[in-house]
Parts: C-alpha cells; structure tokens; sequence
C-alpha cells in the first residue's frame, strides 16, 4: 500500500490529523493496535481549549459537540471550607473552555473518517516504522499471519505514551524529562447528576478531589489515591464517602451518590521526549509528552501538536514550502512546555505529598492564599486554563 503520510495511532490525535488532510486531499493511513471498540471504551479528557474546539470544527467533526457539549466560564477551586469561583470568561477577555469527553469526539471523528472512506486499519500488530531518515520511509504491520508494508512521504507516530513511534528514535538523539508524582488519581464515572454546573477542583488535607461532568446526568469524580491502592479495594460506597470528606460541606450534602459505570486508577507523570522529530518521523500528542491531569492539558497539548503539524504537512504539499516541517519540534516544545509548566504546578499546588515537610505544606496554602487575594494571579489561572495560543 502506498500513501502520503502514515500515521500510527488511531487515537484523537492520529484520527484528527487524518481527517484534517483529508479534508485538503493529503491522503493518510491509520494504524491501530486496537480495536474501534477498545479505543472507545477509554475514559479519558473531559475538558476542551477553544483552540482544540475550532480544530474539531476545522475537521468537520464540531456539530455535535456544539450540540451536546457544554460551554464553561468558569471553574471552582475548593480549600478546606472555602470556595473560589474562577471567572475565566472575565479573566481571560471572553475566552472559555468546552465540556465535551474524549470518548465522545473519538467517536465523532471514526464516524468522520468512515463517511469519508478514510482508512483507519484496526488490529495491526508489530507496527515498526522503517528508513525514517531516507526519503521513502515506509511502515510494516502484521494482521494475522500477513505482513503489509504501507509506502509513505512522512510518519506520524501518534501512538501514545507506549507506544513504538518514540522508540524508534535511536537513544543518543533522544532526551527524556520525565517527574514522577507519588500518588494516582481513582477516577469513577456514574449516572448521577453533577454536584454543580462547573467543575471543582479541590485541595484537602485529605488529599486532592475533582468535581468534573459529562452531562447533565453524567458525573466524573477523581480523588487522589496511594500508588499502592488497586480499583477492587475501594467499594462504591468508600469512594462517595472519601470523596464527601475532601469537598467543602455544603457542597458534599449536595452529593448526589449512584452506582459507579466505571472505576481505574492513573498513575501521575509529567514526561517530554525531544526533540519531536527524528528524519521523516513526527512525534505528536501522548508519544511525545505526558502531563498530570491537574490542568486538563493532555489532549489539548495533543491538539497543539496536530495543529501545527497540519499545517506544516499543507506548506510541504500545497506550497513546497518546508520550513514548517523543519521548525515543528522548536515550535510543539515551547507550548508543550508552558503546558508541563501550568499542570506541575497545578498539583503541586493542591495535592498532599506524603512526606513532605511542614514548611512545604505552608507555602502550598500561601499559594492558594495569594492566588485568591491577587487577580494577577488568577488571571494568570485563567489564561493558562482556557489554552495559551497557537
Ligand atoms: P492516545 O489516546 O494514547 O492514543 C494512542 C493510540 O495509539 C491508542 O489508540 C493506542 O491503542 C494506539 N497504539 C499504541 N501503541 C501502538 C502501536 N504500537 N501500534 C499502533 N497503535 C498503537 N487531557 C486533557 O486535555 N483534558 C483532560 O481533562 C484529561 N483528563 C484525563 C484524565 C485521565 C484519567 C487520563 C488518563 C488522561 C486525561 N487526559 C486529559 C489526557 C488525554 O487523555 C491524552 O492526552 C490523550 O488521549 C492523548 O491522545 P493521543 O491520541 O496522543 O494518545
Ligand atoms: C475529566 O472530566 O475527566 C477531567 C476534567 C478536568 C481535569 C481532568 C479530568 O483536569
């Protein structure tokens, strides 16, 4: 087989990558490990920059989340007893974010690449990129017993934290940055109305709890666990009540408790691989960078990647004009910095770090103290929330 730009990964970004080319007449093939079903089933991002937002509706894909997503303004911070509401929308001269999941808009974009006769192979096993730094790479997969090679100009490797793209890069031209939190998030998804309109974010000396939301009868809730903890040991009823303890009161009476749909636990990493090129291999979203979800900036900083790379692969083909290529991983590292930056600091601002000395602990509730009494300081929140500009 033979196509313009190979793309591993079927997630969010290898899926709107193909279908952003596609829409211009670059044709792409996916490669995915899974199946539609598997990549489905994931619980992932719930919160959307504007910037993602327009590239969704740049593909053709935003209608329903226009539809059926919800548009914040604001977001809380919870401290113990006190509740902040962040006016982003004020802060930020009119910015906002997009309540919409990951599961939905991967949807979304499967159905966007069927009706466009996009070719997404699903349960392609051993895929290995070849000859990156030739001009005629091509990519090898197994289905089976049969192995296929796919030609291509260019390789994406979209492939997520673990997947082959990254590690295709041999070690001495590769640097890895990589913090490792000492705790997880438990995160349950339940039928039950959300606690409130916008989300919360909360700092306990329990630990960290965040109020999220699908709908408007769909709740997502997170609270801060031992890396030890394992899903079976927290019973449906642990949860609501741990979960209870670390919100301010008269929101936990609000509560409202449900069997959970699901239940998992992720482990918290801030990670960057660079440089995000290597020959005609380009590295995007979860292949390259991980941060902690504290911030929402994980699929958002996918986002930037794609929408820089897009553009590029347009200059190359439409244009003949490569600088973009060449200037790719500089331009992705900067913002996917300032993302690392904002979600660092948002956990370490409201999480409890076992063992962590009582001056530490201090300054983490000056943080909060300060933020809340300067609206520099909120602005700066805000700004970073709503999605720093392309
Ligand atoms: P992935 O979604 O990991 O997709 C990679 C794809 O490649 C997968 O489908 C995988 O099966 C496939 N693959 C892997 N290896 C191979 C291989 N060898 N060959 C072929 N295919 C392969 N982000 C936000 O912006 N906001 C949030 O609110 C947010 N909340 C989160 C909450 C949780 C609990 C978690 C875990 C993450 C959250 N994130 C959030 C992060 C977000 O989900 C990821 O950043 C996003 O999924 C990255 O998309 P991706 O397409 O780059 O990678
Ligand atoms: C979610 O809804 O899953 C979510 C929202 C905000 C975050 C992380 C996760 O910061």
């Amino acid at each position: 087989m033979k196509t313009q730009v190979g793309i591993i990964g079927g997630g969010p970004s290898g899926l709107l990558l193909s279908q952003l080319l596609h829409r211009r007449g670059i044709d792409s093939v996916v490669l995915e490990k899974h199946t539609r079903a598997h990549v489905l089933a994931r619980i992932r991002a719930g919160v959307l920059e504007q910037g993602f937002a327009d590239l969704l509706r740049l593909a053709g894909c935003g209608d329903r989340m226009d539809r059926e997503g919800e548009v914040h303004e604001g977001v809380n911070i919870a401290h113990g007893e006190d509740l902040h509401r962040v006016d982003l929308h004020g802060l930020t001269g009119g910015r906002t974010v997009m309540v919409y999941g990951q599961t939905e808009l991967t949807r979304d974009l499967y159905e966007a690449r069927d009706a466009m006769g996009g070719v997404v192979i699903h349960e392609a096993e051993d895929v290995q990129p070849h000859d990156l730094t030739s001009d005629a790479p091509y990519l090898t997969y197994r289905q089976g017993d049969e192995l296929h090679r796919v030609e291509c100009d260019f390789v994406v490797g979209a492939d997520g934290f673990h997947g082959v793209s990254r590690k295709s890069i041999p070690a001495d031209v590769l640097t890895e940055y990589e913090k490792v939190y000492p705790f997880g998030w438990l995160g349950v998804l339940s039928r039950t109305e959300p606690v409130a309109p916008e989300l919360i974010y909360a700092r306990h000396e329990r630990g960290f709890a965040l109020c999220s939301l699908r709908s408007r009868v769909l709740s997502r809730y997170y609270i801060q666990v031992p890396l030890t903890d394992r899903p079976g040991d927290w019973s449906d009823e642990a949860f609501w009540a741990e979960l209870k303890r670390r919100l301010p009161s008269d929101v936990g009476r609000r509560l409202q408790t449900g069997p959970s749909i699901e239940k998992s636990i992720a482990p918290l990493r801030s990670f960057v691989a660079e440089p995000m090129r290597y020959g005609r291999l380009f590295l995007a979203g979860d292949a390259a960078h991980i941060v902690p979800p504290t911030g929402a900036k994980g699929l958002n900083s996918a986002g930037s990647d794609i929408q820089y790379l897009y553009h590029a692969l347009l200059d190359h083909y439409e244009r003949g004009d490569d600088s973009g290529l060449d200037s790719y991983s500089q331009k992705a590292l900067a913002r996917i910095w300032k993302a690392q930056r904002f979600s660092w600091w948002m956990t370490s601002m409201l999480h409890v770090f076992p063992d962590s000395p009582a001056y530490d602990r201090r300054l983490q509730e000056t943080e909060l103290d300060y933020l809340f009494s300067s609206e520099a300081g909120l602005r700066s929140l805000a700004e970073n929330y709503v999605g720093l500009p392309y």
